[in-house]
């Protein structure tokens, strides 16, 4: 079919688009590595004076009585003693990195009320320059598909950039003023931005893509994503940008793609959907759709269109409180929400966000390449789960990448329990976080991003969607900033924790979510009343068969 080739102009535009989610990626990855060099950037600026005696502690934050012993770093959890408890300029646990030459001051002594204090004061700050990028996340999530509406797909992905390019700026700066709350400033911002554009950019290129291309091109997303995570992790390498004299430049680095996305933007066409739907501008569509589609024939196009215009007038606008009250709509919205919270709570964004400190932990003496390692084992992994989903079902995959994650997590605390017994453990715990990597990309990592749309009808999956997305960053969130205290509470013990919440949606995905795979949306309804035993025909009687992702929002 001649609308099925991908031109010039829409692979230039979904590369220009898919730039938003490279730099969503960049934002997850770049906090990793660069940790222990910040951290110590802090207590110097903070004047908290670092405790020796704390690098090679076994005991971190709530130690305020005995002397503390001495083991290895290596031997030290970096749950039990955060990373930056453990600065490298004062036990180097892995060879010698350039920070690992003591920059600052010679610390004074503390008392151990003293070292408590700082340290903690540390953690929190720590945890909001993490966890402050979610917040922005969560916040903008609601208003993606808004602001799409209200300045059109391109004006608000240039609008976007604004907030990128000054999130940017502001943590490419932080050395100059106070670094904690430039960064955390910054991050929270360029989180906004890619709330924006985690809802802006796959509607954009569901509206632009034809019809038998829309899956394999939405799955770009969430590839851009992880080639971002893969390319701040090695951005972050000592001898790259991860070391005292540039970490700075590291976190402002994200203005490049942003800087590039909005010159590129002023070639792209407009959607044609938005035109033709929201603007009810023919024209401009049928012109933005020539250049997108080459010098082809658009009648298809435009034919589909008119169907999707007719169904997006004749289905009412659902609000927040009906997906909750409205019976045929309740199930799909709970196992909606439970699918973002199940990809959150699985501990990924844990891995994502510390996994240095974790190998570190776990005893791999080159840390920051194990990272590295995670990140290109996640773009094979997602490249996999682009070529297997249209055949395995989205249920099938989502079940066994939960299983997969379930028995990875048992084996990360094993290893970490019994390392001190047994040195080789700490590849048990490496091979466990790859296999966990790997299983998240199979299923439940690109899975609940689309899955939510093919659940609902074209009323309701605007609000249903950015409902999703808000619950995704919502968990994000709590995990960014919970992990490392949960870490410190729960020592090597940490992921039989997320094993557990792990096994519980792995049964929930079990008795509640259904197969959509092939599935019109009247039979996905079905599915549904099934599960919840109810043989009630769905309120808003849409007879429509599901049309992949082309929402409009
Ligand atoms: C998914 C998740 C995101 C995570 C990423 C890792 O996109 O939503 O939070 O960081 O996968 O690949």
């Amino acid at each position: 079919m001649s609308e099925d080739k991908i031109t010039g102009t829409l692979a230039f535009t979904v590369f220009t688009a898919v730039l938003g989610s490279f730099q969503f990626g960049y934002d997850i990855g770049v906090i990793n590595a660069p940790q222990e060099v910040i951290v110590s950037h802090y207590q110097h600026i903070l004047g908290v004076a670092v405790d020796d005696r704390r690098a090679t502690s076994n005991y971190a934050v709530n130690s305020t009585d005995t002397p503390l012993p001495v083991t290895p770093a290596y031997a030290t959890p970096a749950y039990a003693t955060p990373a930056y408890a453990t600065p490298a300029y004062a036990t180097p646990a892995y060879a010698t990195p350039a920070y690992a030459t003591p920059a600052y001051t010679t610390p004074a002594p503390l008392t151990d009320k003293e070292a408590a204090g700082s340290a903690h004061l540390i953690t929190v700050l720590w945890s909001l320059s993490v966890s402050s990028f979610a917040v922005g996340g969560m916040v903008a999530s609601f208003f993606g598909g808004w602001l799409g509406n209200k300045l059109g797909r391109i004006k608000a992905m240039l609008a976007a950039n604004s907030l990128s390019l000054t999130g940017a700026l502001l943590m490419g700066c932080s050395k100059l003023g106070p670094s904690h709350i430039l960064i955390i400033a910054g991050r929270s911002i360029s989180g906004f931005y890619c709330g924006l554009i985690s809802g802006l950019v796959p509607m954009y290129i569901g509206e632009i893509a034809p019809t038998t291309l829309r899956g394999a091109l939405g799955t770009l997303h969430q590839l851009a994503i992880v080639t971002g995570i893969l390319i701040s992790q090695i951005a972050s390498l000592n001898f790259i940008l991860g070391n005292q004299d540039r970490w700075h430049i590291l976190l402002g680095m994200s203005a490049v793609p942003a800087l590039l996305q909005s010159l590129l933007l002023l070639f792209c066409p407009e959607s044609p959907r938005y035109l033709y739907i929201t603007l009810e501008e023919e024209v401009k569509a049928k012109k933005c759709l020539k250049r997108l589609r080459g010098a082809e024939d658009i009648t298809k196009d435009i034919n589909e269109m008119k169907k999707e215009k007719e169904e997006a007038s004749a289905e009412q606008k659902v609000s927040v409180i009906q997906l909750f009250t409205d019976s045929s709509y309740r199930q799909p919205i709970i196992v909606a929400l439970m699918l973002h919270v199940a990809q959150q709570f699985s501990g990924i964004n844990g891995i994502f966000y510390y996994s240095t400190s974790i190998f570190q932990t776990a005893g791999i003496s080159q840390p920051v390449y194990a990272t590295i390692g995670v990140g290109a084992i996640n773009l094979i992994f997602t490249a996999v789960s682009v070529l297997l989903v249209e055949k395995a079902g989205r249920r099938s995959l989502f079940l066994a990448g939960m299983i997969g994650m379930f028995f990875c997590a048992i084996f990360m605390s094993l290893g970490l329990v019994l390392l001190d017994k047994f040195s080789w453990m700490s590849y048990v715990s490496m091979t466990a976080i790859f296999l966990f990597v790997s299983f998240f990309e199979i299923g439940p990592g690109p899975i609940p991003w689309f899955m939510v749309a093919e659940f609902f009808s074209q009323g309701p999956r605007p609000t249903a969607l950015a409902l999703a997305a808000f619950s995704n960053w919502f968990c994000n969130f709590v995990v960014a900033l919970s992990f490392q205290y949960i870490a410190d509470f729960c020592g090597p013990y940490v992921f039989f924790l997320f094993a557990g919440i792990l096994l519980v949606f792995t049964l929930f995905t079990f008795f509640k979510v259904p197969e959509t795979k092939g599935k019109s949306f009247e039979e996905i309804a079905s599915e549904f009343r099934k599960k919840r035993g109810a043989a009630k025909p769905p309120k808003a009687a849409v007879q429509m068969e599901f049309l992949g992702a082309s929402e409009n929002a």
